[in-house]
Parts: structure tokens; sequence; C-alpha cells
């Protein structure tokens, strides 16, 4: 992050204004949009950067030599280093072009699968995963006859591990070769304490892969510091383009994993009898990659690195602490996920009210908020819920915002009953 350039206060007017979304009406309501869990919206900046790709530079990355092919391969590049720093990564071909987390987590899950997995033994995952997190190493387990394991969740929506003694995971065993775990949950919106998790895998020499899909955007990610293997997450729930996505990979492993798909791009030489592979990061990135999206991307996280991440986590804290705290007025509402440490991702239940019909209403309402099972089907099951109402914000919502939320739902709950 550049400091000098970092603008210190957080004006919630100028950061809106930069959204030409928010001026948009629904049902002839202004937008209130609280759904930036399943994609946050996009500034100017970063829709202008994805657009002048196509007006000014649109050509194939890394395969021509003529001048279009070269700019868009520079711009490309510019993008993947600007992650690297973001992420702190060590080397630039340590970022992985996806097109998303989903894609980051299969490339993961297949890779690996290959590369370790045997008959007999585990992955171990945990109970609030997102089915991202779950269904590609169930299929990596079939395929290698090993067995899916899964950390326990409390009832406030915490990993149920020990906090102070040297096993914090009891799950570990000697058969444990993969620990896939999500940074923040996208339902509960608990922070995971992964620090600690990673330092006590890699002791135990298990391979660490981190979903940090809705992490990105709120919290600081150093994959250093964190001490991960791999760490996956998309471009557009952090300000940036659908159907961008980064893995990130320590390169050492990387280079130890076979690629998961093949084609161009991703080869050195290919013959009909053999194929060798491409270098770092082009062995893992078959095919032309979304290159306006990842113009894009890069353009999103210099937009965020812009703003003090300090002062952005406060203003959605404070948005999740005012929306917490007027929930709990509504009768009969219970929310599900009380974690200490959350990010600003509220789920909730209400008695007589189904998520469907309140979340219809909501929209009567100009308010876009998501409903259903957020893709955890088994953590719904272990709430004894079918679904939830879920509200996640982001740096350009406001407690005003919130207010009509609450007195939409509370006209909604008065109809539902
Ligand atoms: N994973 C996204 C969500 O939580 C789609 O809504």
């Amino acid at each position: 992050m550049n400091s000098t350039a970092v603008k210190p206060v957080f004006d919630i007017a100028e950061i809106r204004a930069q959204f030409p979304i928010l001026k948009e009406l629904v049902h002839g309501k202004p937008l209130v949009y609280f759904d930036n869990a399943a994609t946050s919206q996009k500034p100017r900046r970063v829709i202008k950067a994805e657009s002048s790709y196509y007006a000014t530079i649109n050509a194939n990355v890394h395969r021509g030599v003529h001048t279009l092919s070269t700019k868009a391969t520079e711009a490309q590049e510019a993008a993947r280093e600007t992650i690297r720093k973001h992420i702190n990564a060590k080397h630039a071909h340590e970022v992985i072009f996806t097109s998303g987390t989903t894609a980051s987590l299969n490339l993961a899950a297949f890779s690996l699968g290959q590369l370790l997995l045997k008959k007999g033994d585990e992955v171990l995952i945990s109970g609030m995963e997102h089915h991202a997190n779950i269904v590609p190493w169930q299929l990596a387990c079939e395929r290698h006859g090993a067995v899916l394991k899964v950390i326990p969740v409390t009832d406030s929506g915490e990993l149920e591990i020990r906090r102070s003694d040297d096993q914090m995971i009891r799950q570990f065993t000697e058969r444990t070769k993969i620990f896939a775990i999500s940074h923040v949950s996208n339902t509960l919106g608990t922070i995971n304490p992964i620090k600690g998790l990673i330092a006590e895998a890699r002791k135990r020499g298990i391979i660490t892969v981190v979903d940090g899909a809705q992490a990105i955007a709120h919290l600081n990610v150093d994959v250093q510091d964190l001490g991960c293997d791999l760490y996956a997450f998309s471009g557009h729930k952090a300000y940036g383009p659908t159907g961008t996505g980064v893995l990130y990979g320590r390169e050492e492993l990387l280079e130890r994993m076979p690629p998961w798909q093949g084609g161009g791009e991703m080869i050195d030489v290919v013959t009909f009898e053999k194929t060798t592979f491409a270098k770092l990061p082009f062995k893992f990135e078959a095919g032309t990659p979304h290159i306006a999206g990842i113009i894009g991307l890069g353009e999103a996280i210099r937009w965020m690195e812009d703003y003090d991440k300090a002062a952005m986590a406060a203003h959605e804290h404070l948005l999740l602490e005012h929306a917490t705290k007027e929930l709990l007025t509504i009768d009969g509402l219970r929310i599900i996920g009380t974690a200490k440490e959350k990010v600003g991702v509220i789920s909730f239940v209400i008695e007589g009210v189904h998520h469907y019909d309140l979340g219809t209403l909501l929209d009567q309402q100009g308010i876009a908020v998501r409903t259903g099972h957020h893709c955890t089907q088994p953590l719904m099951d272990r709430f004894g819920v079918s679904g939830t109402t879920r509200a996640s914000f982001a740096c350009f919502n406001t407690v005003e915002e919130i207010d009509s939320m609450i007195a939409a739902t509370k006209k909604a709950v008065k109809m539902l009953r």
C-alpha cells in the first residue's frame, strides 16, 4: 500500500459517488444493496479499466509480437504484480489467474489430490465451508480413496477447537494430508483464527488451503504472514469484475503440483507422445484468460489500496453492530452466527416468516439481500434451518440504509405473520 496516496478520512459520500449503480432505482425506490457477499458493486474506475481494454488494446496475451498483444500482456502482468504486492506473495508467478474462488479450489483439490492423496488419507475441512470448499475435496477423496473429515461448528458459529493447548484441532491425525479452511464464513461472517491453525498444520506437515473469498475485501491478507500453502479468492467480491479469481500458491509447492486443465498457453513442447509444461504461473493458466476482467481486478485492488483499510473495516464493523442491535429488536428474530470476530455479514431467521417471502418483500422496497442456504447446506442442517436471510455489507453502505432495512423488515413481518 502506498501510504502517501492513501486517503486517511473515510468519506462515505465520496465513496458512494464512485459507484454508478447506487443511483439506480429498484421498484421506484433507491437501491439498498446488501448482497455484497454474493458479489460487490464496482466503482467507476474498475468499469472503465475493463472497458478501455476492449476499446483500446484488445488482443490476446503472451501470444503475438504485435503492439496490441504486447500492451494487453503488459496490462495483465501489471495486474498480477498489483495482486502479488497486495497479498504479499514473494513472486508474481505465485499468483495464478482463475475464473473465481470455485475454479481456484477445484484446481487445488484436483492437483493436490493427484500429488498427495492415497487410499485411507484424510482431508480436513470445517462445518462452515461453502460448497466450493466441500465438493471439490469430496470428488478428490472419491478419486483417491481418501476420507473427508469435518471440524464441527459451535452454537455461536465458531470452529470447535481448543484455543490453548498444543493440539488445537483434535481431527488432525497421522493420515491428514490437506487442511482446507475458510478465512471468513460467507453465511455466518465468522473470521476464523487461521494463522494459528495453519501453524499447527504445518508442524505436522499438512498442506494448508485457504478459501479467502469473503476475506479479501475486508481484511488485510498477507500470505507469507499467514504461512498458508494456497490461498484462493475471487475478484467480484472485492469490487472487481465477475469471472475473475486468484489462486496464490507457494512456489515450491506449485512446482510440484500437476496441471489441472490442459490446452494452449500451459505447455512447453507438445508431441503426440508427450507434453512438457510451461513455467509458473502459465502451467496453471490453460486457454485465453479473462484479460479484461484481470485488468479490472488489478484496478479494483488499486482502488481499495487508495483507502485506509482500517477505516473501511471500522465503518463496516459499525454497520454490523448497528444492524445486529436493531435486528434483535424484532420479535422472534434469531441471528445465525454470533461469533466475537465477524465481518459485516449477518444471517437471521424470523419465527413464522419464510426467508424467501421476506427477501421478496424487501426487494419491493429496493433492498437487496440474499435468501436461502447460501451454498452451505451442511451448515443450515447444523443450525436446523432450511435457509436464512443474509445482509452483507460493503464500504459504501450506510447506517441509514440499515434503518431502511429494519423498517422494511418490521413491515414485512406484520404482513407475513
Ligand atoms: N458465495 C456467494 C455467497 O455467499 C455466492 O453468496
